[in-house]
């Protein structure tokens, strides 16, 4: 029989170009579209023109994507006769186009990428003033029928990994427990703050190298996920009953509240190897977690990767990619952790993104059912209207 998610694609009579540049912010070494995928859409009719050497980073060569049945072109080529843009990042002044990437995008095309538009207004304006389609992955609800899209997941689970990674190489101690002929050392101790996707990820990988790890968010609903992983979950009272909205997201803490969190964070901190940071409430800057005192208060040789850098920082003194280190404890701010596991972060994505295509292609054209939750959510603007605002 056939699968009835295969056949919403495209027609063959039909085909959509589907466009898969490659990605110019510094850095970055993802690729939207991995040759597994352009070979699914390549099979169902779709045309996908890939830029020359946009897989590179993630090493996927131009062969493979050839193979997969994509033409390799260049980037005006990709831009220009797209129907569909996919990308990681928001457009920008591209110097292999000599202009603005959505300058260059077909007049009425779509684009599929993050373009966080609440803090990109002047993007949304050029993207309304070349009526473009645009989708943002950010903004893909988190609900049960879209989990195969959330590309904010996908991205957070690499960054939370990897972030126990970026803390073992700096720190002067084991992980694990070591028993050899000179004595046994004990286990390093690791404390996650926020146990969303980052938070859970990190704490099964701190897990998994044999570290003491410790759990914390104010979502006490979580304390089962965080056991569940091996770890044990660290409970205050802030006094404060609902710290959850109905969309299961942490509210932000009162006054009050977020200085009790503080204090009871600096006592905890100190026994600490490494502390990680993730606590995030959407569409607000990052809670802050760890003041600088806090900081002088923690152990020296002990190390915080602070996940929410990006968005001002869960600790006080982390500066957005550096490393720097503040009475003796190490802080690291990265903001591009999926960029650098580029093969599996392109995988996960295009699987996301794949699964958005295949809500919106049908019979070779973008099909926008607006009272769909999906389309709603991460639709931005569509014929020179910003569907926000
Ligand atoms: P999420 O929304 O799934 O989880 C955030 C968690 O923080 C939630 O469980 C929430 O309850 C908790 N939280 C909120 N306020 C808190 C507080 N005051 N105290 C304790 N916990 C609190 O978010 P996700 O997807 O896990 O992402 C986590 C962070 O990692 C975000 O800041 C995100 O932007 C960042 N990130 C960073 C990357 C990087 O390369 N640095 C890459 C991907 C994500």
């Amino acid at each position: 029989m056939e699968n009835p998610k295969t056949s919403v694609i495209v027609t063959v009579k039909n085909p959509m170009k589907i466009g898969i540049p490659k990605e110019i912010t510094p850095n970055e070494r993802r690729v939207a579209l991995t040759p597994e995928v352009v070979a699914k859409l390549a099979k169902t009719g779709n045309e996908v023109l890939v830029e020359d050497g946009a897989g590179e980073g993630a090493f996927f060569a131009d062969d493979d994507y050839q193979r997969a049945g994509a033409k390799t072109v260049s980037a005006a080529e990709v831009f220009g006769n797209a129907d569909i843009v996919v990308k990681f990042h928001k457009p920008l002044d591209n110097p292999r186009l000599g202009k603005h990437e959505v300058e260059a995008l077909r007049e009425g095309a779509a684009l599929i990428a993050f373009l966080y538009p609440a803090t990109n207004p002047d993007l949304v304006k050029r993207l309304m003033a070349r009526r473009i389609t645009a989708f943002s992955m950010d903004l893909v609800p988190r609900i049960t029928r879209a989990q195969s899209m959330d590309a904010l997941s996908s991205q957070a689970n690499v960054a939370g990994y990897k972030a126990v990674l970026v803390a073992a190489e700096v720190m002067p101690k084991f992980l694990p427990m070591m028993t050899t002929a000179a004595g046994t050392i004990r286990p390093a101790k690791v404390l996650v703050l926020g146990a969303g996707v980052a938070g859970l990820q990190a704490i099964a990988t701190a897990h998994r190298l044999g570290a003491v790890v410790w759990g914390y968010d104010v979502r006490p609903v979580v304390k089962e996920q965080v056991e569940s992983l091996g770890a044990k979950f660290l409970e205050f009272d802030l006094g404060v009953k609902d710290t959850q909205d109905k969309g299961g997201y942490a509210k932000e803490l009162s006054g009050e509240a977020k200085r009790k969190q503080q204090e009871m964070l600096a006592e905890k901190t100190k026994e600490f190897d490494v502390v990680i940071t993730t606590a995030l409430i959407p569409g607000k800057p990052a809670p802050r977690l760890i003041t600088k005192e806090t900081v002088t208060g923690m152990k020296p040789g002990s190390v915080i990767v602070d996940l929410a850098a990006g968005t001002g920082g869960n600790c006080e003194l982390t500066e957005p990619d550096k490393t720097v280190v503040k009475h003796g404890v190490t802080i690291i701010g990265p903001t591009d952790l999926p960029s650098t596991m580029p093969m599996h972060a392109s995988q996960l994505y295009a699987r996301n993104v794949v699964e958005l295509l295949r809500l919106i292609i049908k019979d070779g054209k973008l099909n926008l059912d607006f009272s769909d939750e999906i389309i709603k959510g991460t639709c931005i603007t569509h014929g020179g209207q910003n569907l926000r605002g």
